[in-house]
């Protein structure tokens, strides 16, 4: 997945990137400086991304915050500070960058990546049973994520390489996935179908948890979540591209 042909220039990307970081505020999906996007970018014939900055509030940011690294940096090229040795940018890039490389690394089918911490899938997220089990098919959108369910990545420090392991494990053939007590990640061919499938994925968060407090939902079975998936190729074609392994 190349996405440099989308944008006109690098400075419009970066400008729609931190376009998409504020967007997670408005739309409830973000408070503060929690979460981080990015976006795939080659530069020259290097594989890469750009990725918002650590710990910096997203109305005070400007393209220029942005950060550039290198996808194909090979394991043990981080610096001892914990910083990538293929960077270009004058802020270190978010705590997360690890997470976002090693999905661009694995994922082909990855063009954009929204880190959220939104209020009902983090709520979920704390939760024992969404640990084990993720959320289930209690409603067909679950397919948006990719398969039948939507996977909880089990607890890491954020910004570790434990995290972003978990993360891959958790995403194999999903879109998206929780991260245990912490958020929820979610990748996809753009910027705005990567923001979208967050929302979505929130949105379902929240039905769940409601549906949880008048009882046990009824779950939906394989042969229903079969025909929902066919139909999303005609209905969601973006969402039913082939979604890829964590490899
Ligand atoms: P950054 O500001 O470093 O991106 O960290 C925010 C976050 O959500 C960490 O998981």
């Amino acid at each position: 997945m190349n996405t440099n042909a989308t944008w006109p220039s690098e400075n419009a990307a970066r400008a729609a990137i931190v376009d998409a970081a504020r967007r997670t505020i408005a739309l409830g999906i973000n408070t503060g400086r929690a979460g981080n996007v990015s976006m795939r970018w080659h530069r020259g014939g290097a594989d890469g991304l750009l990725i918002t900055p650590s710990a910096l509030a997203y109305e005070a940011m400007t393209i220029d915050d942005l950060v550039w690294l290198a996808v194909d940096a090979p394991a043990g090229e981080d610096t001892a500070a914990g910083q990538p040795l293929f960077a270009d940018g004058a802020r270190q890039p978010s705590s997360e960058w690890r997470l976002h490389r090693d999905l661009y690394a694995v994922r082909g089918d990855a063009g954009a990546i929204v880190h959220a911490h939104p209020p009902f899938a983090t709520t979920l997220a704390c939760l024992p049973r969404i640990h084990a089990e993720g959320i289930p098919a209690f409603h067909y959108m679950i397919a948006v994520a990719g398969g039948n369910d939507i996977r909880c990545a089990p607890y890491a420090t954020f910004g570790t390489a434990e995290l972003s392991a978990a993360a891959r494990t958790a995403l194999d053939g999903r879109r998206a996935c929780l991260l245990a007590q912490h958020g929820l990640v979610a990748l996809s061919g753009t910027l705005e179908s990567a923001l979208e499938l967050a929302v979505e994925v929130e949105s379902l968060a929240r039905i769940y948890w409601q549906a949880l407090q008048l009882g046990e939902p009824a779950l939906l079975d394989a042969t229903a979540m079969a025909s929902v998936h066919a139909r999303f190729s005609h209905y969601r074609p973006d969402r039913e591209e082939p979604v890829q392994g964590a490899g």
